[in-house]
């Protein structure tokens, strides 16, 4: 299994397996939205034997600054819970602190994505519409949230999902 960056031959197979994944079409329309936007930041897939089997993006927050957005997050059904999904996200953030952005939010289940280091209490302090206990903020320099407020604001993407 390989992690590599998307490329545009890849957009229609990604589509597919976020879909799959989702059982729905919104967050692969969400996929587009951020890539067409010049939002999305870094887009990866897991490929396994010229198969794509999962697709990660990173989305630029409008707030707070030099924060990146991890959404969505999707593994092909028949493939889920072999650790693709954990593969995808510690690459992705590898990549995100090694480009020196500052944080990583993500809207998601804590005892998932408390593995890779994210934590409710790094974005308590930021105002969002979305239900606290499922906010989480992974921050690379320790500290480097402390001292930010202030509103959590995904890419306008992200309005057209419920
Ligand atoms: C969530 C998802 C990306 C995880 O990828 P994966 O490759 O299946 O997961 P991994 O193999 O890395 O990790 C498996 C572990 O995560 C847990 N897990 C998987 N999805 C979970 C979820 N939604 N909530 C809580 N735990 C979850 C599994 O129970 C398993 O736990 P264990 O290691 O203690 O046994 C994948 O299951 C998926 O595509 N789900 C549908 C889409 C989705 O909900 N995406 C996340 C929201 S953006």
């Amino acid at each position: 299994m390989i992690i590599r960056d998307e490329t545009p031959e890849d957009t229609a197979t990604v589509r597919q397996v976020v879909a799959a994944a989702f059982g729905r079409v919104a967050e692969a329309d969400l996929v587009e939205a951020l890539r067409d936007s010049g939002d999305a930041v870094m887009s990866l897939v897991a490929g396994d034997e010229g198969q794509i089997v999962g697709h990660i993006l990173f989305s630029r927050l409008q707030a707070p600054e030099r924060c990146l957005g991890l959404a969505p997050v999707a593994v092909a059904p028949s493939r889920q819970t072999q650790g693709i999904g954990s593969d995808l996200i510690r690459e992705g953030l590898a990549r995100a602190k090694r480009d020196d952005w500052q944080a990583v939010f993500v809207v998601g289940e804590p005892g998932y994505y408390g593995r890779f280091g994210f934590s409710t209490a790094a974005a308590d302090k930021f105002e969002t519409a979305y239900p606290k206990p499922y906010v989480l903020a992974l921050d690379f320099v320790p500290g480097a949230l402390r001292d930010r407020t202030g509103a959590l604001l995904y890419a306008p993407a992200f309005l057209a999902l419920e």
